[in-house]
């Protein structure tokens, strides 16, 4: 079994939640900008993050790794694998607080996992979905170097309302070459 782990970029530390984070992820939780396209409680309150952290901290490191971002000590978001261990690939989510967005720090963030996933997992494939109107969503995943596969209509529903989803993969062999390159 993979023990929990953490993982080292130039401006963040990824590792697994603890209790202290609480205060952290209410924080940039109970922003509704951040929650838009992110099913949580609205108004979201501290028993809420309290729920989300100690969820996280139960959850099997080697099914669902939810890692922690850190940025200067403190929480600013989170980056989860669902891993589906038979078919060799992971599902990916990812979030960051209002005032991280547009430094390149989840795609920082997200890069690390992925690298992680393929490497010490040994993942075939990782894939993602979002709204297709989470623009700033789909960049992180091009700029990881993956590829639109499709889009689903009218597939998902966020506080009532139907949206499309936007599917990306990268397959090992992609991830391989890009490695190369770099
Ligand atoms: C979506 C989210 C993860 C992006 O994180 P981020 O740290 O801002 O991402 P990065 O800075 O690494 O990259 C974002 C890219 O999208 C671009 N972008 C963001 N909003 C955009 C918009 N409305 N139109 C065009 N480009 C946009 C940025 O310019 C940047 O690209 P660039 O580096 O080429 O300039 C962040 O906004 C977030 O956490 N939102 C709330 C939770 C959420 O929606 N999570 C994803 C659920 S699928």
């Amino acid at each position: 079994m993979t023990p929990p782990t953490t993982l080292h970029t130039r401006r963040l530390v990824l590792r697994p939640f603890t209790i202290e984070d609480v205060n952290d992820v209410f924080e940039y939780a109970s922003d509704t900008e951040w929650s838009r396209f992110v099913p949580v409680a609205s108004p979201y309150t501290i028993k809420d993050a309290e729920e989300f952290v100690t969820r996280q901290m139960l959850k099997r490191w080697d099914e669902k790794p939810r890692f922690a971002v850190e940025l200067n000590g403190v929480v600013v978001g989170s980056v989860k694998l669902t891993i589906e261990k038979s078919l060799e690939i992971a599902s990916l989510r990812y979030s960051i607080s209002r005032p991280c967005w547009n430094q390149g720090l989840t795609t920082e963030a997200v890069a690390a996992v992925v690298d992680w996933g393929f490497d010490d997992i040994g993942l075939q494939k990782v894939y993602a979905r979002m709204d297709v109107e989470n623009i700033g969503s789909w960049r992180v995943m091009e700029k990881i170097g993956m590829i639109r596969e499709g889009t689903l209509r009218s597939h998902g529903v966020n506080r009532g309302v139907r949206y499309d989803i936007h599917y990306y993969g990268i397959l090992r062999s992609e991830w391989e070459k890009r490695r190369d390159l770099i």
